[in-house]
């Protein structure tokens, strides 16, 4: 059974991908340093510059093509212009990259200390709960999964809405026929519902394939976290058994994903060649009727091309920030957990003066809320005074202590020192007060 903070909530739709967004762009703004945010604005500001040196390139070459009738001369200025713009939109991109390559890293930083800060907080009781190399993985995938979204949002989505904004723009703004940038509308909507169709599927698809992965690596990395029970109980088959299936149930899922993108992708290249061939059927019309030059025609051929190019450049977009999302959005509910700092509020400080005296009433406390391992249970302990606790194996001499330090609360009675209730104290003054010894732990010899 997948862990709670695994489970899936939503059948892979499009729908909530906004919602979704916004929290990890929130989450992802909140947690990298200032200096960050200034390095990625100035990303942002080279990328858009370069995408609209890129859009603007094409009414550069209009003007080469139709200045070749009046002479060498009439072409030297627009020669120049195209070849200043197609630079400029590739030098602006690649010192955007650089940049990019520099914050990303500090990032992913800030997000996985975040993310270990908060896991170290998750209350004893979640660890036993879940597997810690799933924990492990989740971290790597989510951080990895939100940084693949800003890259994506930046380098991806930022350029597909200022190319295709100034595409339309132009194509409104000149006196090429309603009708072509009709059928560049009526495809992008095309495109968009088979995109729609498809990713919903492969979605799905990526987001089981990913979780019974992250299973079976997680069966694999508490098998060595456990290796002496393993060995003793000679269980490395077992073991093996149960990656092997969980694996094997992943690369299921994996053909499924696989088997979508190709016929969405099949799917989508019909739509861009019929999308090609009436917008030139049209141009070439109005060329032959005298109404456009040669010149329109390339420039129509060129950005119905930088419409297509773009919006096909969406599908791995949205491929990418749904995967991303997917990663993302485990570790963003595992986040969610509550911790200990917010189940245990308590701020009072110990008494000061070293020895303490405890203080235990009626205390109750049942692991699953069905079996009672502590009934009743009273102490007084003076100051400076010691008392052993002996009892057989399973008697509940270690709850007892797990009760003291509150790795669980009690479910009825106090436990007090110097009349403090442990639930009002500090929680890290209370650790630090009491010293305990855990059976064969490396970490405390
Ligand atoms: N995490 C847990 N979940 C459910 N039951 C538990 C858990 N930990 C301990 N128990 C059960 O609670 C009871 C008391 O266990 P506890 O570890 O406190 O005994 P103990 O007196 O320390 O034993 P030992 O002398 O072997 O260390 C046992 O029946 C044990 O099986
Ligand atoms: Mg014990």
């Amino acid at each position: 059974m997948p862990p709670d903070f695994d489970r899936r909530r939503e059948p892979g739709k499009l729908a909530g991908l906004g919602e979704e967004l916004r929290h990890v762009s929130t989450g992802l703004w909140r947690s990298v340093p200032p200096s960050t945010r200034w390095q990625m604005g100035g990303v942002l500001v080279l990328v858009v510059l370069g995408s609209a040196f890129q859009a603007l390139s094409p009414l550069a070459l209009k003007a080469i093509i139709d200045g070749l009738g009046s002479g060498p001369a009439a072409v030297v200025l627009p020669v120049l212009a195209y070849a200043g713009l197609i630079g400029a939109a590739r030098v602006g991109p690649s010192i955007a990259g650089w940049g990019y390559q520099l914050s990303s890293r500090r990032v992913e930083r800030a997000l996985s200390l975040q993310a270990y800060a908060r896991l170290l907080d998750l209350p004893h009781a979640f660890f036993l709960k879940h597997r810690s190399g799933e924990m492990a993985r989740t971290v790597s995938d989510g951080v990895s999964g939100s940084t693949t979204i800003l890259g994506a949002l930046l380098f991806s989505a930022l350029p597909f809405l200022v190319e295709v904004g100034i595409a339309f723009a132009v194509l409104a703004a000149s006196s090429f026929p309603w009708s072509i940038t009709l059928v560049l509308v009526v495809f992008v909507i095309g495109y968009g519902i088979v995109f729609e169709k498809g990713i919903a599927g492969q979605r799905a698809a990526y987001r089981d394939a990913a979780r019974d992965n992250a299973e079976a690596a997680g069966i694999a990395h508490d098998a060595f976290a456990n290796h002496e029970a393993i060995k003793l109980f000679a269980r490395e088959r077992y073991v093996l058994d149960h990656v092997v299936s969980g694996m094997a149930r992943s690369d299921a899922h994996w053909s499924r994903f696989a088997r979508l993108i190709g016929v969405t992708g099949a799917a989508q290249g019909l739509i861009v060649a019929a999308a090609m061939g009436c917008t030139l059927l049209l141009a070439g019309r109005e060329v032959a009727a005298g109404r456009l030059t040669a010149g329109d025609f390339v420039l129509v051929n060129a950005y119905v091309l930088q419409v297509m190019g773009p919006v096909e450049r969406l599908g791995h977009l949205i491929r990418e920030v749904t995967r991303g999302l997917d990663m993302a959005g485990r570790l963003r509910r595992l986040l969610a957990e509550p911790s200990e700092s917010e189940l245990s509020p308590g701020q009072a400080s110990l008494p000061p003066g070293g020895a303490l005296s405890v203080q235990v009433r009626q205390l109750r406390f049942g692991y699953d809320g069905e079996r009672e391992v502590l009934r009743g249970i009273d102490l007084d302990i003076p100051a400076g005074r010691t008392l052993a606790v002996v009892g057989r194996s399973g008697s509940g001499k270690s709850t007892l202590a797990r009760l003291f330090l509150r790795l669980y609360a009690a479910d009825g009675g106090r436990i007090a020192l110097d009349g403090v209730p442990v639930e009002d104290l500090d929680l890290q003054a209370l650790r630090r007060a009491i010293a305990i010894v855990p059976p064969g732990n490396r970490a405390a010899a």
